[in-house]
């Protein structure tokens, strides 16, 4: 049975034929698809934890708990002790609380979703763009407003460059005080 499939996948050439126009398709497809872009990106969270309670409605600063924005390539996501300075008293007897707690007790760094990044062979830089003057909604939207943060800008070549050659437009009140962003390759590819 077997061997008569065989032959006759062999003698005649319309399965075989079928089979390359498929194969060509599936390929030119992923080779010509879109790059990857994490738009839209909004992962689940190990701790339900809301920008827009505590950014927006109670309004503790960004630094508060990103402490390296201004200072380094990395904002840095606040380690469980930051958020025990609040909640050893605060909403303790919550569930979310609860798990929090439990996490700090255990001494286990809480394993946040990683949820904006640009591949490790480009160079981005926080406190370069932040001390500019450049505000975090220029490029993370308004996450005071975010229950869940979601990547709402696209982090592509394109889109760094879209900014640098276009920034004084973009910020017409930081004119004086910001130039234009580097387009040479090395300023991102070291
Ligand atoms: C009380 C602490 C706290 C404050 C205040 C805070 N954040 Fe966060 N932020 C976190 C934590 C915890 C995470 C990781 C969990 C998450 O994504 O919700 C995070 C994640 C983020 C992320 C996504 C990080 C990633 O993985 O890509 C961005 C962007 C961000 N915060 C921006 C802001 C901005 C802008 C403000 C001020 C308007 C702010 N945060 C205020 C604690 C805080
Ligand atoms: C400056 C104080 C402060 C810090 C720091 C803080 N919180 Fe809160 N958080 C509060 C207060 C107050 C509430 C209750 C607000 C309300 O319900 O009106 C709250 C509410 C919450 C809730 C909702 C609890 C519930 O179910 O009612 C969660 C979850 C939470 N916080 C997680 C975190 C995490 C995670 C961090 C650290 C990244 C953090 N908080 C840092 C003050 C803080
Ligand atoms: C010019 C665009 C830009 C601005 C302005 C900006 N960010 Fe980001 N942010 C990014 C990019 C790009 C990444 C991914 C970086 C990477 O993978 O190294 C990122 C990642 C992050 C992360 C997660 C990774 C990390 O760096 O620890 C946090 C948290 C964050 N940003 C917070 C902020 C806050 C808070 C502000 C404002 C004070 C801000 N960002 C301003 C572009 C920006
Ligand atoms: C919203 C606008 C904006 C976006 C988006 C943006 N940049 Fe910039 N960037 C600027 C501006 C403006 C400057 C120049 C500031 C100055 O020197 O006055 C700059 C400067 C830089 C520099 C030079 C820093 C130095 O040491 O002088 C690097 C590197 C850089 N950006 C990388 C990136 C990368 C990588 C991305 C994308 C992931 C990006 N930027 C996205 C506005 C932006
Ligand atoms: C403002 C920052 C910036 C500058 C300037 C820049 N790049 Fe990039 N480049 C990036 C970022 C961010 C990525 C990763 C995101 C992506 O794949 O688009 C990237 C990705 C790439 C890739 C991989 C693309 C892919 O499709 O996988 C190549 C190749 C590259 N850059 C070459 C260059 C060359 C050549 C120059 C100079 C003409 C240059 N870049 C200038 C930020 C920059």
């Amino acid at each position: 049975m077997k061997k008569s499939l065989l032959d006759y996948i062999l003698r005649n050439r319309l399965p075989l034929t079928v089979f390359v126009i498929i194969s060509s398709f599936t390929l030119t497809y992923f080779v010509s698809r879109p790059e990857r872009d994490g738009v839209g990106y909004t992962p689940v969270q190990p701790i339900n934890y809301s920008h827009k309670l505590h950014a927006g409605d109670m309004k503790i600063d960004c630094k508060y708990c990103h402490t390296n924005v201004d200072k380094s390539r990395f904002a840095g996501v606040p380690a469980v002790a930051t958020c025990m300075n609040c909640h050893t008293v605060a909403r303790k007897d919550r569930p979310e609380i609860i798990k929090l707690t439990q996490y700090y007790r255990d001494g286990i760094p809480l394993p946040w979703k990683r949820i904006h990044k640009v591949p490790d062979y480009a160079y981005f830089n926080h406190s370069v763009h932040v001390n500019k003057g450049i505000d975090c909604t220029a490029c993370h939207g308004e996450i005071t407003q975010m229950e869940k943060v979601g990547q709402m800008n696209s982090f592509t070549m394109g889109s760094c460059l879209n900014c640098h050659r276009n920034a004084h437009d973009k910020f017409p009140e930081l004119k004086d005080q910001i130039k234009k962003g580097p387009e040479y390759c090395s300023a991102c590819h070291r």
